[in-house]
């Protein structure tokens, strides 16, 4: 059992949990992930690792309610459990195994769109300790949905906020951030991390591409196991099959199969939109 010592509604839909999970925060590295279970019965929901403190044991997840089982996750309470909170899964990310002389020449540039900001955190703070600083996007639909900006000022080299209405800082999607950038602002970097929804990274990649700027991703198809035996999480990366949570889940963006990774994402929408209507029903917010 693993318990929740902080929950925090971060803003609406998303939700922090910070739980207790001591050898997972000793041994993970950024661009790893857990999988975590309510109960017994509970569907396993992989998560991106959002931060972790080896000293105290605990492990930080942010999440989005997006069917039955997150639903229900936003229900759980400080000193309510996890029946299980598997990891640290999948390979950490690629710069965490260079040379830190050679990644200290390189000049990086982090993309994270909604939700997907919370699993760029980890990385970016990871190299701000080790005296790198990177640039970082962020990029929400509005304002109300911006998350973790505080904690990315204290990590980030410089920080771009950019909104898709305009409500907060610049107007627009994260490719114009990224266009202004490297066409307005002269800037020039080595290689880019774009971590979000599917959509907004495949045309991060059409964009980068441009300007044969390398780009990684980190991919969230759906996933079971979570150990390379399923075969849930299968995206075609460079023309061959590649599980996401034993292979991934970051791969060279330039690579992905995009729209067969869409579609297999959306396969369950209709069985998650009736999960979902149950357990309103039950919770009695039908
Ligand atoms: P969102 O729809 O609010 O988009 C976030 C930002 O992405 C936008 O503000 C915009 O700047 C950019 N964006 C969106 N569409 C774009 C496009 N067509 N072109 C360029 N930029 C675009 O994001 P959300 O609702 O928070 O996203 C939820 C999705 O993120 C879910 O599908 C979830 O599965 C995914 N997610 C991915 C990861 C991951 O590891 N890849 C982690 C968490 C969540
Ligand atoms: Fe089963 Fe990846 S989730 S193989």
């Amino acid at each position: 059992m693993y318990k929740i010592i902080k929950a925090k509604k971060l803003v609406e839909g998303i939700y922090l949990m910070e739980v207790c999970a001591e050898r997972i925060a000793k041994t993970c590295l950024p661009g790893q992930f857990i999988i975590a279970k309510i109960d017994e019965r509970g569907e396993r929901i992989p998560l991106t690792i959002c931060d972790y403190d080896a000293e105290q044991g605990t492990v930080t997840i942010v999440f989005q309610v997006v069917g039955a089982s997150t639903l229900r996750m936003a229900g759980l309470k400080e000193g309510d459990y996890f029946r299980d909170f598997t990891g640290p899964l999948g390979c950490p990310s690629e710069f965490v195994g260079e040379e830190l002389s050679e990644l200290k020449k390189k000049r990086m540039l982090f993309v994270a769109g909604g939700v997907g900001t919370a699993p760029v955190y980890p990385q970016v703070k990871w190299l701000k300790q080790r005296g790198i600083e990177a640039d970082v996007i962020i990029g929400a639909k509005t304002k109300e949905l911006l998350i973790l900006e505080e904690e990315f000022r204290e990590v980030a080299g410089n920080l771009y906020i950019t909104t898709d209405d305009g409500s907060y800082q610049r107007k627009g999607m994260v490719t114009q951030v990224i266009e202004d950038l490297i066409e307005k602002e002269g800037k020039k970097y080595d290689i880019c991390v774009a971590i979000g929804p599917m959509i907004m990274m495949k045309f991060v990649c059409l964009l980068t591409k441009k300007y044969e700027l390398k780009t990684i991703v980190s991919l969230n198809p759906i996933m079971v196991d979570g150990t390379g035996m399923c075969g849930a999480c299968r995206v075609t990366v460079g023309g061959r099959t590649r599980f996401a949570c034993v292979e991934g889940p970051e791969f060279d963006g330039y690579e992905v199969d995009f729209d067969e990774a869409m579609r297999r994402q959306g396969q369950y929408k209709a069985e998650e939109a009736t999960a979902m209507e149950k357990h309103k029903c039950k919770i009695g917010r039908g």
